[in-house]
């Protein structure tokens, strides 16, 4: 379960792209604490800004605006040294392992890379140390010496999951690890991050597009609109309860496991605006079903409307 320590807190930050002449607010003031041992999902649909604030949170990318502090430390202003020691804490996993493996490194080379960089490891100890680590996330050691091609799917997410182990670290990125495995591999991972995260105190952003899986990872869920937070609470409440017409939107296309359990289907009119430039008032007004005159010019404030449950919706002001 979640501690009650903060280990990242994001404070208003942005992060703003420039191109073709043009900005794009990829990220547009986003603040979230982040505490030891606990999963905070990150939910929307493609291009709301997900990866560019999981990339911003370990200093894969420098934020336009705004702080993350890591530990109390803000790590955008990180001596070389810190920075280097940042980098065995924090970890990503990406969506799709076989662009993030390099297909002429064999899983040795792959996982051992890590433990290369940091000098961590030598000899015997590293090769014992991979073995380890392809036990770990439920590899046969004996695999060391294959190529990413020879595995399927799921198994290459678990070799990232292995690298990004490798130095132990407290913060991991996941972002979308699922989202291009089948349907029954999916649990499958979700079971084994789960089981890491027991067992080595883990701290998860886990990303996904959409609600299915990360209901049942998540402590706490924050869903995003555009590069803006339109709500956030503990995932049982979001689910049972969500406030925001997105949120119920992004619900509805969930499939549930009990017919008695189905919500009426939302179906959001058109695709998500351009960044570059995204509506006035709510920016989620060209798309909801509730719509008032007042939102279309006026930016709903995000208040707290029940204990630990956040939202920012005119309906709820
Ligand atoms: N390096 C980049 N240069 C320019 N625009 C970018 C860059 N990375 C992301 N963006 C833009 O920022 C927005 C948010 O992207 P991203 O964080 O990848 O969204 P998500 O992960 O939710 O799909 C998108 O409009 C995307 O096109
Ligand atoms: S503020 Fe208005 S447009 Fe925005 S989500 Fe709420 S009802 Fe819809
Ligand atoms: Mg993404």
């Amino acid at each position: 379960m979640a501690g009650s320590n903060a280990l990242v807190e994001i404070k208003k930050l942005q992060k703003y792209f420039s191109i073709n002449g043009g900005t794009v607010k990829a990220v547009d003031g986003v603040d979230l604490t982040i505490h030891q041992g606990e999963t905070v999902g990150l939910v929307g649909e493609s291009g709301c800004g997900k990866s560019t604030i999981g990339k911003t949170a370990i200093r894969l990318l420098e934020a336009t605006a705004g702080e993350v502090l890591f530990e109390g430390k803000n790590i955008f202003s990180l001596s070389p040294r810190e920075m280097k020691a940042l980098r065995k804490e924090v970890q990503i996993i990406f969506q799709d392992p076989y662009a993030s493996l390099n297909p002429r490194m064999t899983i040795e080379s792959i996982i051992g890379e890590p433990l290369d960089i940091h000098q961590t490891l030598k000899g015997k100890a590293r090769k014992d140390r991979i073995k380890e680590l392809l036990r770990l996330v439920g590899l046969n050691e004996d695999h060391m010496q294959r190529f990413p091609h020879e595995f399927s799917g799921g198994q290459r997410q678990r070799i990232g999951i292995a690298r990004a182990l490798a130095l132990q670290p407290k913060f991991i990125v996941c972002d979308e690890p699922i989202s291009a495995l089948d349907v029954s591999i999916q649990a499958q991972v979700v079971n084994l991050l789960k089981e890491l995260q027991d067992r080595f105190n883990l701290t998860y952003l886990f990303i996904a597009h959409d609600l299915s899986m990360v209901r049942y990872i998540s402590d706490r869920i924050l869903v995003m609109y555009l590069g803006q937070m339109v709500e956030l609470a503990d995932s049982d409440e979001l689910c049972k309860e969500p406030l925001h017409p997105y949120t119920q939107a992004l619900l509805s296309a969930v499939p549930t496991p009990s017919p008695n359990g189905r919500r009426e289907r939302i179906v959001l009119e058109g695709d998500v605006p351009s960044p570059m430039n995204p509506p006035g008032g709510c920016v989620f007004h060209t798309r909801c079903p509730q719509a008032m005159d007042t939102c279309r010019v006026v930016k709903p404030k995000w208040q707290e409307v029940k204990p630990a449950h956040f939202v920012a919706c005119h309906l709820y002001e």
